[in-house]
């Protein structure tokens, strides 16, 4: 598919208002985008676990108006007026208004909460932007009722990507590939798309705690971040490690060899993190309490032999992964061992989702 085949032609039916609502999820990146071309196309394949619990639930009330000169809109956030949401919602309808032609025949309510503290450091943009993405997909479809699931769901995903790289990762689960992968049938640059290959049982029901070390505004945002992998010295080494990366992926998903997948997904964390370092300018996410925790994690494995490993994303909250079946010892754990050094004590349990659904 091409960018082309998501320009609607004509819509069959008109409407003159409704509303619809939809709860999307976060997700967990376990290859790392990081970098990006123009047009929020990825310079690597990247693939995740899509979470259950930390979402994001948008009710989108549309009216027709009379000018269809400019976007309008309102966003509220837990029922408080948010205009400081609204840059980033103008730069995504601009971005996206030639694929929803729509997007100036109607003023938009945009009414958004999300399952976990917006101060928790934990990125509202994937599960933000996907849910968004859904809800004006739902308006299409009330436009153009023919629209298949399949192409709802890629398009959903197309539009998200345009929002936030990561949100095209939401809208399935529950586990997403993004970005062409020679190895992976239909993995595409412009939407999400399930894994098509086998996955072990072992990677069932997955388990995330997610230890919130930070809850602060983060000094570099992704945007910024992706941006310095241009010039970047080991730029062309990490996509080619990233294409590898998924390629071994494959066969662990395959053989359920947990340990494996462990090296894997610590060492694109840690890789992350290393070309954030790297950069020019440079910058660390990472705060002391992460290292504590990593650690902590290691010493843990080593002792007991339990398959308990990390993630990170592009801040200083740590993601512990581990299998289903282990969880009770690795819960204790994690709350005798780990939460002190969370701030305030804060974590969140979440476990492999299967994306958005509407309520
Ligand atoms: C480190 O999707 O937040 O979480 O496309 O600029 O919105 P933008 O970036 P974003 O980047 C996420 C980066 C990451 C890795 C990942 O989720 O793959």
């Amino acid at each position: 598919m091409t960018e082309q085949d998501f320009i609607p032609k004509t819509y069959s039916k008109s409407i003159e208002k409704g509303s619809v609502t939809w709860a999307s999820p976060s997700n967990i990146a376990l290859v790392k985008y990081w970098g990006k071309k123009k047009n929020q196309i990825p310079e690597n394949p990247s693939i995740s676990f899509t979470l259950n619990n930390c979402k994001t639930t948008t009710t989108l009330h549309f009216s027709k108006k009379e000018n269809q000169d400019s976007f309008s809109f309102d966003v509220f956030l837990d029922g408080d007026k948010k205009d400081d949401f609204k840059p980033k919602i103008e730069t995504f309808f601009k971005r996206i208004e030639v694929y929803l032609p729509f997007l100036k025949d109607y003023h938009f309510t945009i009414g958004t909460s999300n399952t976990f503290p917006h101060s928790s450091g934990i990125a509202s943009s994937a599960s933000g932007m996907s849910a968004l993405a859904m809800c004006l997909m739902s308006v299409e479809k009330m436009l153009s009722p023919e629209t298949t699931t399949d192409y709802f769901n890629k398009k959903a995903s197309f539009l998200a990507r345009l929002g936030s790289g990561s949100a095209c990762r939401s809208v399935e689960g529950d586990l997403i590939v993004w970005g062409e992968h020679k190895a992976i049938e239909g993995s595409s640059d412009l939407f999400g798309t399930k894994y098509p290959y086998d996955v072990h049982e072992n990677f069932k029901n997955y388990q995330d705690t997610i230890l919130l070390v930070d809850k602060g505004e983060k000094q570099v945002s992704s945007t910024v971040g992706h941006n310095l992998m241009h010039n970047h010295s080991f730029a062309e080494q990490r996509f080619k490690q990233a294409n590898e990366n998924l390629s071994k992926l494959i066969d662990v998903f395959k053989s359920g060899d947990i340990f494996a997948f462990i090296e894997i997904i610590e060492s694109e964390a840690l890789t992350l993190h290393a070309m954030m370092m790297t950069s020019l300018p440079y910058f660390i996410l990472m705060k002391p309490n992460t290292l504590e925790i990593i650690n902590k994690i290691w010493q843990f494995r080593q002792n007991t032999g339990l398959p308990v490993s990390f993630t990170l994303d592009a801040g200083a909250n740590v993601h512990v992964l581990y299998p289903e079946k282990d969880a009770s010892e690795i819960l204790e754990f994690i709350k005798n061992e780990l939460v002190v050094y969370c701030q305030n004590g804060h974590y969140i349990c979440d476990i492999i989702g299967f994306g958005a659904k509407q309520l």
